[in-house]
């Protein structure tokens, strides 16, 4: 029998779904490719009658939920991680920002109080009626069990993405089918800069290294300096195209992967329509639930672990900022810090944070004596492994303060490096050579 004739009561327009939501309301809403936006659309028409709402949300690809002027006093945005988008909601009052390691952002929102509503996107059932909910896994597997109302757009666009990555019909409340293409995000071209840091990046991956690579260009700057490395394993929270031709060319194969061998492991996925039919159906790669992916003990079982990510500044004792640019929250924790500790904790691994050396068109030095007033540690000095920048590596593990100091200011531009030695005189008592 046809899923539409067992289901029949439980598919209805968006405008009707989102009016199953009360005032005090908790929502959740899945992210990126898997923003079902016919529902968030719906509630942006239906919010008026509403207070108190909470919506849970992380990236957007397109128009953020609750972020239409006036909403916030009925329906507010609550996100952990930030985007062109959703920045002013932050900036201007709008809505709140939670401090959070992605792996713990389930836990988090739920300790907040329970998930009154889920609003997710899935794919068209297969024949046992199960649907994929396609690029954004991350929070929804383990939130899922705990919502009480799940509100699915079913789009038929959407990749059947493999993993912990499905749903049934029997456990979706209400079903709106509407069919949108899946957005996609754009990449940008790769600057001189980021390929030389891409290449001294890639000059720390060995054969058989297991990767996570974050959003960006100086992630897809590596990519293109791995090309000649072999048996690569990917276990990474965000996927993105860049991986594409690694895993056709064979580049990553994870045969040497000590978890998971043989798959692609991330927890979400954001890039072109190459990377989603990619994904599409593909056995090779499976999404599951960030609680899992992000863990740093489970990111740890994966020997040879490492892990590239980017700042906004590093001090001169490798504090990381990597989320507040002039005072304003920008974006947020993320994944960093789970996957530098997964990483470090790893048998053989190691972590990168890989940046340009400065910012505003060469007017800032991203390496600094202190972190700007009004930023935030995002990693912090016991954590941090190596500094990449487009003028070196500089190793800060088991170094002193004066030792990274040191390493540090030889990678900041050379622009900048008299400025930071004479805050290394004053620091450490002693002239430094550069
Ligand atoms: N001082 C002033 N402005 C700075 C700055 C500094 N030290 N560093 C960066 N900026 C500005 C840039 O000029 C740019 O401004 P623009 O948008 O007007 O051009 C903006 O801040 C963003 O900098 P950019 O270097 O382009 O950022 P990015 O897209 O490479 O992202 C992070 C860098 C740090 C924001 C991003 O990697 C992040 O959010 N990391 C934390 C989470 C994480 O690591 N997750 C990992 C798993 S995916």
């Amino acid at each position: 029998m046809d899923w539409r004739t067992i289901y029949k009561d439980k598919i209805m327009t968006a405008d009707e779904a989102v009016r199953h939501i009360k005032s005090g309301d908790h929502i959740t809403v899945a992210e990126v490719g898997s923003q079902p936006y016919a529902l968030t659309e719906a509630l942006e028409r239906n919010y008026e009658h509403l207070e108190n709402v909470e919506v849970h949300y992380l990236l957007s690809l397109g128009n953020p939920p609750a972020a239409k002027p006036g909403m916030e006093k009925h329906v507010r945005f609550h996100g952990m991680f930030l985007s062109g988008a959703t920045r002013p909601l932050i900036a201007e009052n709008r809505g709140e920002f939670m401090p959070c390691f992605f792996h713990q952002y389930p836990k988090m929102v739920l300790s907040r109080g329970e998930i009154d509503v889920m609003m997710i996107s899935i794919s068209a059932p297969d024949k046992h009626g199960f649907c994929s909910i396609g690029p954004g896994v991350d929070h929804i597997p383990t939130m899922k069990n705990h919502a009480k109302l799940i509100i699915a757009q079913m789009n038929k666009n959407l990749p059947r993405v493999m993993g912990n990555s499905f749903v049934h019909l029997r456990d979706v409340d209400i079903i709106v089918e509407e069919n949108r293409p899946i957005p996609e995000l754009p990449g940008a071209p790769i600057t001189d800069v980021e390929r030389k840091i891409g290449e001294y990046c890639a000059s720390l991956v060995n054969d058989g290294d297991t990767l996570q690579l974050g959003i960006g260009g100086i992630p897809d700057a590596v990519v293109t300096f791995l090309k000649d490395k072999k048996d690569l394993g990917l276990h990474t929270e965000m996927a993105a195209d860049g991986i594409v031709d690694l895993i056709k060319t064979g580049v990553i194969n994870n045969k040497k992967k000590t978890l998971h061998p043989g798959k692609c492991i991330a927890t979400f996925a954001a890039g072109s329509q190459n990377l989603y039919d990619f994904l599409d159906d593909n056995p090779n790669f499976e999404l599951h639930g960030v609680d899992y992916v992000n863990d740093p003990n489970v990111i740890a079982m994966n020997d040879n672990m490492v892990s590239i990510n980017s700042c906004i500044q590093v001090d001169l004792a490798g504090q990381i900022n990597a989320e507040v640019v002039k005072g304003m929250q920008f974006s947020g924790v993320g994944g960093q810090v789970d996957f530098i500790r997964g990483a470090r904790m790893s048998k053989g691994g190691r972590s990168i944070i890989a940046l340009p050396s400065t910012a505003a068109k060469g007017t800032i030095s991203k390496i600094v004596p202190f972190l700007d007033h009004g930023a935030y540690v995002t990693t912090s000095r016991m954590d941090v492994d190596y500094i990449v920048t487009e003028y070196g590596i500089a190793h800060l593990w088991g170094k002193t303060l004066r030792e990274r100091a040191k390493a540090l200011i030889a990678i900041a531009h050379p622009d900048f490096r008299a400025g930071l030695a004479e805050e290394y005189k004053a620091r450490f008592g002693e002239e430094l050579t550069i």
